[in-house]
């Protein structure tokens, strides 16, 4: 259901702040949810986090929902801050990065990979940053393998980063220009 924004707000209003706070319950451990139950958070929080990264007014945090999804659910992952992540690929990166390559392949220029990751904090799940690594073209940042890094964070304002930051981690995976790609049990298959 969607209501005009007016009435939406007007609602929201009328809500007590701790009961906005327990939008979506998470029971246990995070890192033992089965997979129905991962889709059940994400279906809860998705909107939300869609909407605070759409502030920026960046075509990618409007637009990436768009693009091509690359992983079946949202799924934990240790490097980026134990935090439930999913990435989708632009029209330019979706056919190579859906063959997740392991060697012998440079992304074409202007791919972008936006990674929308949320967490749970006390029982509930919240939205964290929309992580992003844009290819230049050839020799655009030979420090950083010519990717250049951002990321938005829930409310929509742009988080402060340093490019050998997230290079630094990425250049691990040197051999497949970068990418880290999602867990191997969610990667969408391309076959
Ligand atoms: C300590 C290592 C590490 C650091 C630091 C790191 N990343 Fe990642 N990144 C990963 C891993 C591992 C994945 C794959 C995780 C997954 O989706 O399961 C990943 C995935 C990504 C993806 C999806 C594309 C891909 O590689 O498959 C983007 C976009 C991304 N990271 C952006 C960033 C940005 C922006 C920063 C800096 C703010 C950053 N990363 C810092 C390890 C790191």
């Amino acid at each position: 259901m969607k209501l005009p924004t007016k009435i939406a707000a007007g609602l929201l209003a009328l809500v007590p702040a701790g009961a906005i706070a327990q939008d979506c319950p998470v029971d246990g451990d995070p890192s033992e949810l089965a997979a129905e139950a991962v889709v059940k958070v994400y279906e809860c929080i998705e909107a939300k986090m869609a909407e605070g990264y759409a502030k920026n007014g960046d075509p990618t945090g409007s637009d990436f929902r768009s693009w091509q999804v690359t992983s079946t659910r949202p799924a934990l992952a240790g490097p980026h801050g134990e935090r439930f992540l999913q990435t989708f690929a632009n029209g330019i990166a979706a056919e190579q990065y859906l063959k997740f390559a392991e060697e012998g392949f440079v992304m074409p220029a202007g791919s972008v990979l936006a990674k929308e990751s949320f967490k749970v904090k006390k029982g509930n799940a919240v939205p964290g940053p929309l992580f992003i690594m844009t290819k230049l073209a050839d020799g655009g940042a030979p420090e950083a393998g010519d990717w250049f890094y951002a990321a938005l964070l829930p409310s929509g304002k742009e988080m402060k980063i340093k490019q050998s930051f997230c290079a630094g981690c990425h250049m691990n995976w040197e051999d497949q220009d970068s990418l880290a790609y999602p867990l191997e049990e969610v990667r969408l298959s391309n076959q």
